[in-house]
């Protein structure tokens, strides 16, 4: 079905930390680039985001930091935010689950679910700390895995053994504010009725609709067939969007911060002057949830369960990443596996667009990636280095040196079928959430383009026969040139250079990659497009992460 405008949207940082490079590889890096690439074939796309502010770890953390947790949350919006666009992933709407539409959308969720019977209340047993006087949930308990036995785990996640779990299955529970043994107590509690959606999740699923790759499919199916539990949506404490008619009873951080994709967008709309029904209650958009393999429970079947019960559209593809790790450990905040993207990466003077290439052209997208320095350093140096900013920075300079200016020429017709080859491999790239392929193909072109310059010699040919040099430089250049056009997704700030060097402006569309230069239009001075990664920098880089694991340990 041709879909008359896309929808893309990046699963919602938590307001908790710094943005590392697992948050770029799995969702932020790769839905920038699907966004630039549908607007370069001419389609209109829309990127949205927010920071997720709400949910326990948060609460917990403010709390031992001594701020309330708005504060808290303030000062992450903004460092995130800061990130991003440090990253050049640039949101077309990035706001808060915060914010008051917000509440009123989710509490719109909540009203109608419950009004058509997909809500439903039932009494629950938690965890009560005597001294504090408060309800415990989730990360107000630490205690000992239930499945491992590892020591000091938060209630609902072993971080050793990866496994989730109900509150009151921990064992040797303690209060985190007091250290206090918990008491039991009762509790009224929302459920969604997830099961009753089972048949429908299921047909969804099976019909193919909804693009989702096999793997991630079939075990959604197993899930699905194991049996879905109704999913308790409530906790109790005074962070998140309070529940209507209750005391300190808020919606569970899971149940608000999808809805947030619907929040951003009802806002990009107002800003914007659009319907936003024409989204989220047409066939006519296509929307795209990019996630990290961690959460598709979430958006493979409690949101579009929620989403259906309340009658909107579900989406139509859900593009899951790999997990990364780092040096073979999953990455670890506490444990020191953790490379953030400011202090880490871009502080040490490193390139972000070198950052997004590495990211998604080390290997397929579904696959995991496992981080480390040297082979960072050797992709840079060989392929960025070697081979793209090579063969642009050579051909411009020779362009600038001897002429000053776009000699005399004519499209190569070998030359001319290599962009075409490379824009439908992109485009092949773009239609299968491949962005290995993409990179993959723009950096053939610069590798036909060096084998070109060699093979024609034009430094002899100045002297030899100058007018097959302009011709031979014509053609490097316009190579150069249907290059930068084409890796402008990926690598939006280099593209931005080489194109004003051509007297280009940003953002040029898909027709200018094939078009032929101007004779005679003025060229820049270029300067080397990337910086070579010297092996005593990777080194320092190595052992900066070495340090930091070993501090971790105590
Ligand atoms: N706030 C939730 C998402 C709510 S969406 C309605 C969340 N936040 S997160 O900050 O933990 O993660 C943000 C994104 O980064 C998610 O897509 C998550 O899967 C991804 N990743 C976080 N760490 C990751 C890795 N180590 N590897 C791959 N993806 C990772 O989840
Ligand atoms: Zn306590």
């Amino acid at each position: 079905m041709a879909f008359k405008r896309t929808l893309i949207t990046a699963a919602l940082p938590y307001a908790n930390g710094e943005l590392h490079l697992g948050h770029v590889r799995s969702t932020y890096i790769p839905a920038d680039i699907h966004t630039r690439l549908l607007r370069f074939f001419g389609a209109k796309a829309i990127y949205i985001s927010g920071s997720d502010e709400h949910g326990t770890p948060i609460a917990v953390n403010a709390l031992k930091e001594g701020k309330h947790p708005k504060e808290y949350v303030d000062y992450y919006h903004r460092i995130i935010a800061r990130d991003l666009k440090d990253a050049c992933i640039e949101f077309d709407w990035f706001s808060r689950t915060t914010s008051e539409s917000h509440r009123k959308l989710t509490l719109e969720f909540f009203n109608t679910l419950k009004k058509r019977g997909y809500i439903y209340k039932e009494r629950v047993q938690q965890f009560y700390c005597e001294r504090d006087k408060r309800p415990l949930p989730d990360r107000f308990v630490k205690g000992t895995c239930p499945y491992c036995g590892a020591e000091d785990q938060y209630s609902d996640y072993c971080e050793v053994c990866g496994r989730t779990f109900s509150s009151l299955e921990v064992k040797s529970p303690k209060c985190i504010i007091c250290g206090e043994t918990p008491t039991i107590r009762d509790s009224d509690h929302y459920f969604f009725d997830l099961p009753a959606f089972e048949e429908r999740l299921r047909k969804w699923i099976a019909s193919g609709r909804v693009r989702i790759n096999p793997e991630v499919k079939h075990y959604v199916m197993n899930w699905i067939n194991e049996g879905l539990k109704a999913w308790d949506i409530t906790r109790d404490m005074d962070w998140g969007v309070p529940i209507p008619g209750e005391r300190n009873k808020v919606l569970y951080v899971w149940f608000d911060a999808p809805i947030h994709y619907v929040t951003a967008t009802k806002e990009w709309c107002e800003f914007n002057n659009e319907n936003w029904e024409d989204y989220w209650k047409s066939d006519e958009t296509k929307i795209i949830h990019f996630i990290g393999k961690d959460i598709i429970y979430h958006h493979c079947l409690f949101w579009p369960a929620m989403l259906e019960g309340s009658g909107y559209s579900v989406p139509d593809a859900i593009i899951a990443s790999g997990t990364m790790k780092v040096e073979g450990h999953v990455f670890s905040k506490s444990r020191g596996y953790v490379v953030y993207v400011e202090e880490d990466y871009l502080a040490n003077g490193l390139d972000p667009d070198a950052l997004r290439y590495y990211i998604v052209s080390y290997s397929g997208h579904t696959r995991d990636l496992d981080f480390n320095w040297s082979t960072y350093g050797e992709k840079v140096n060989k392929e960025l280095v070697g081979s793209l900013g090579n063969f642009s920075y050579r051909s411009l300079l020779f362009a600038h040196r001897s002429y000053g200016s776009v000699p005399m020429g004519a499209v190569d017709p070998e030359a001319r079928r290599q962009v075409e080859e490379t824009i439908e491999t992109i485009k092949e790239g773009l239609d299968e959430y491949e962005f290995k392929k993409i990179c993959d193909a723009f950096l053939g072109l610069a590798d036909y383009g060096n084998r070109y310059i060699q093979s024609h010699e034009p430094w002899k040919l100045v002297k030899e026969s100058p007018e097959e040099a302009d011709e031979v430089i014509y053609n490097c250049v316009w190579l150069t040139k249907a290059i930068a056009v084409l890796m402008e997704p990926v690598l939006p700030f280099k593209a931005e250079k080489v194109l004003k060097l051509l007297g280009l402006p940003p953002n040029q569309p898909l027709e200018q990659a094939l078009a032929p230069l101007d004779v005679g239009s003025e060229l820049g001075k270029p300067e080397p497009l990337f910086r070579q990664v010297p092996d005593d920098e990777i080194e320092a880089l190595e052992e900066a992460m070495v340090i930091r694991i070993t501090r971790a340990k105590g």
